[in-house]
């Protein structure tokens, strides 16, 4: 049997206009340089990767939207690149969550207009209105008789996994379905994700969160500039790091500056190393991958760079290893 998605060595390039000194010039961005995966029916695969991996990239060719160099994507065993209307008809999408709904309908209203469009007979629209609605809990919020501009992101969220399933699809395709959402929106749309993976779905999942990756996926491709670098089950992704520790520093100081300290910090120390921004504080948080017994000298280190450079050291600790260490190993040193 074929599996619900097969991607093979896609390559997509983007040219892009920059502004120069005089003329404009081109500029190409190699979003996909040989992505290639499986999704079987029955299981989550998540697509974990960084701003500008090129999940969003991938998941538009999966689904017709867009067509690559070279490479191949197949849904159901049908390619979507020579048969995007055989594939439009077992797969179900939800990408950005503000895109394509009228904002003057209600949520039902929008579901009945996707519904004539996707050529689901009119006897049985109704109930599969209901069937969609009830699944994502359009009605407990309201979403159903509220009209699209007027609904939190939360409802447009579920109006749009509730379109993404109106065909009953054997494959459904979420590109960040959760981002932004509170933590019992993301709840209930896991909890749907898996329940209907169960039910013999494959369904493909991008996302840049590790708690969220870990919690729903059967299996993760980590993808890191247009390619997987490394692919498994949590479990299987996880037991990369054991016995690694990681070094968990928040500094505040100018990034320029941090981004310094993370640098030399791989070439010196020869460790891998990722730096994420909390936004709510301002702070920058280093998280290094090292063996136990160096965690002391790392420690030291950072300290002394950060006070060389100006840099604050807030908050330090030793954690053990997480799914993010796989990620800043496997990450940290592309
Ligand atoms: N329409 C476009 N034109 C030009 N460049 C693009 C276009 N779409 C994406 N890119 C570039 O291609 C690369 C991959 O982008 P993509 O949106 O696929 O990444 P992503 O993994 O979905 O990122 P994010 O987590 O931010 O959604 C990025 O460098 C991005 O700037
Ligand atoms: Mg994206």
């Amino acid at each position: 049997m074929h599996p619900a998605i097969e991607v093979r060595d896609l390559v997509k390039k983007y040219r892009i206009r920059v502004r120069g000194l005089l003329r404009r010039r081109y500029e190409e961005i190699e979003a996909l340089r040989g992505l290639s995966f499986k999704v079987d029916y029955g299981e989550v695969y998540g697509l974990l990767g960084p701003n500008g991996a090129g999940k969003t990239t991938a998941v538009k060719i999966i689904s017709t939207l867009l067509l690559p160099d070279s490479g191949e994507a197949f849904v159901c065993g049908y390619s979507s690149i020579r048969e995007p209307y055989k594939v439009r008809e077992c797969l179900g999408v939800m990408l950005s969550v503000e895109r394509g709904f009228f904002w003057k309908l209600t949520g039902i209203e929008n579901l009945r207009y996707f519904g004539t469009l996707y050529g689901i007979p009119r006897g049985e629209l109704e109930e599969r209105i209901r069937m969609a609605a009830e699944l994502t809990g359009l009605y407990e919020v309201g979403a159903d008789q509220r009209r699209f501009e007027d609904m939190s992101l939360g409802m447009k969220a579920r109006l749009a996994l509730a379109r993404a399933l109106l065909r009953d699809p054997r494959v459904l395709v979420l590109d960040e379905p959760t981002l932004g959402l509170d933590p019992p929106s993301a709840r209930r749309i896991r909890s749907l994700v898996k329940e209907l993976a169960g039910k013999g779905r494959g369904i493909l999942l991008t996302t840049h969160n590790m708690f969220e990756a870990e919690m729903v996926c059967d299996r993760i491709g980590i993808i890191v500039k247009g390619r997987i670098v490394a692919e498994g089950t949590p479990g299987e992704l996880k037991a990369r790091v054991k016995g690694k520790s990681s070094v968990v520093v928040l500094l505040r100081g100018p990034r320029e500056r941090v981004e310094v300290i993370a640098d030399a910090a791989r070439s010196e120390l020869g460790v891998s190393a990722s730096l994420t921004d909390e936004a709510s504080t301002g702070h920058h948080r280093l998280r290094l991958v090292c063996d136990p017994e160096s965690t002391g000298r790392v420690s030291a280190w950072i300290v002394e760079k950060a006070f060389t450079l100006g840099v604050r050291v807030v908050e330090w600790r030793v954690e053990e290893p997480t799914l993010e260490d796989v990620f800043v190993e496997v990450a940290g040193r592309a």
